[in-house]
């Protein structure tokens, strides 16, 4: 994709508004998907992984496919160019896909464990984890006054979100036993390293070459779809066997799956137009935004000390 610089710019916030958006409603549509009572067995998480990997690599073929003006003949040769031809630049994208995949999974299994408010606070960790990976592979330097709001941002959104005795929390954490929300946690920290690492890995390669994004993405789509396929295949191959991959989705499990895919095309352009420590402010503010409109609009959230 070529911008100018203006467009950039708008293409920067505008990234950064829809990614707001998305995190808020994956998180909750997740947590609600895994703990919805129906009929019948529950979706399987490593095949929602595959499914959203397909969705997004046929997003991204479509957006190819629009910037060589709707030429298939013109797609298939820049494909041939910068895929077929440059299996060395393709195989880097395995790194991010494989780390992805696993924390893709991880997400599930957090979601599963813990409630959406935790889980939420844990993965504000991320914010250091990138911090702490831009500066040491990317040789971005911070002050230590943006240090300093680093460390009161993830401070002050893990306040906001730390879970109270309000009835809707206890409720659900009784029946969450400590074992399983052990699990969770330890699922989410490995999901924040592993999402401050991929992340700036995926930004090195991008701005350190001049690919288009959706390229880099179909790149990493490919690889991401058979680390989550064989995952998937390792771990729930008999229920697959049995009852297919498809098994238990429902309309919710579909608007999940959606959300992810449209999650991943939103941080590539995030990472490529803004970067990852942006990206990170950017899902805090879903939080404090979530917690404003709780209490202002919707009533249902009252602040203590
Ligand atoms: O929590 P975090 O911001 O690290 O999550 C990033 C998400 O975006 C992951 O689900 C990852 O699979 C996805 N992603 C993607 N394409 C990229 C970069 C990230 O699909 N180029």
């Amino acid at each position: 994709m070529v911008a100018d610089p203006v467009n950039s710019v708008h293409l920067k916030y505008a990234s950064l508004g829809v990614l707001v958006l998305q995190t808020t409603s994956l998180v909750l549509t997740m947590r609600y998907s895994r703990t919805l009572k129906e009929d019948g067995p529950r979706y399987l998480a490593s095949s929602a992984v595959v499914s959203a990997e397909v969705l997004k690599m046929f997003a991204c073929s479509v957006l190819v496919l629009m910037e060589n003006n709707f030429s298939l003949q013109g797609m298939k040769r820049l494909m041939k160019e910068q895929v077929v031809k440059k299996p060395m630049e393709t195989l880097k994208l395995a790194v991010p896909a494989g780390i992805y995949t696993l924390q893709n999974n991880l997400l599930y299994v957090a979601l599963s464990n813990l409630d959406a408010a935790t889980y939420q606070v844990t993965y504000q960790l991320k914010i250091l984890t990138t911090a702490l990976f831009s500066v040491s592979m990317l040789g971005r330097r911070l002050s230590l006054f943006q240090w300093l709001s680093l460390l009161l941002l993830m401070a002050g959104v893990t306040l906001v979100q730390w879970p109270t005795d309000s009835e809707g929390n206890t409720e659900e954490q009784k029946v969450l036993t400590a074992g399983s929300r052990f699990v969770g946690v330890m699922a989410v920290l490995m999901a924040c390293i592993s999402s401050g690492f991929a992340g700036v890995y995926f930004e090195k390669i991008l701005k350190e070459t001049k690919q288009s994004v959706w390229v880099r993405n179909i790149q990493l789509g490919l690889f991401s779809f058979v680390f989550g396929f064989v995952g998937m295949m390792v771990y729930d191959g008999h229920g697959v066997w049995q009852a297919g991959m498809f098994q238990g989705y429902n309309f919710v499990t579909w608007v999940v799956v959606v959300l992810q895919a449209v999650g991943g095309l939103v941080v590539a352009v995030v990472i490529k137009y803004a970067d990852n420590i942006l990206k990170g402010f950017a899902t805090s503010l879903s939080i404090i935004a979530s917690t404003l409109i709780s209490y202002f609009l919707l009533e249902d959230f009252n602040p203590t000390g």
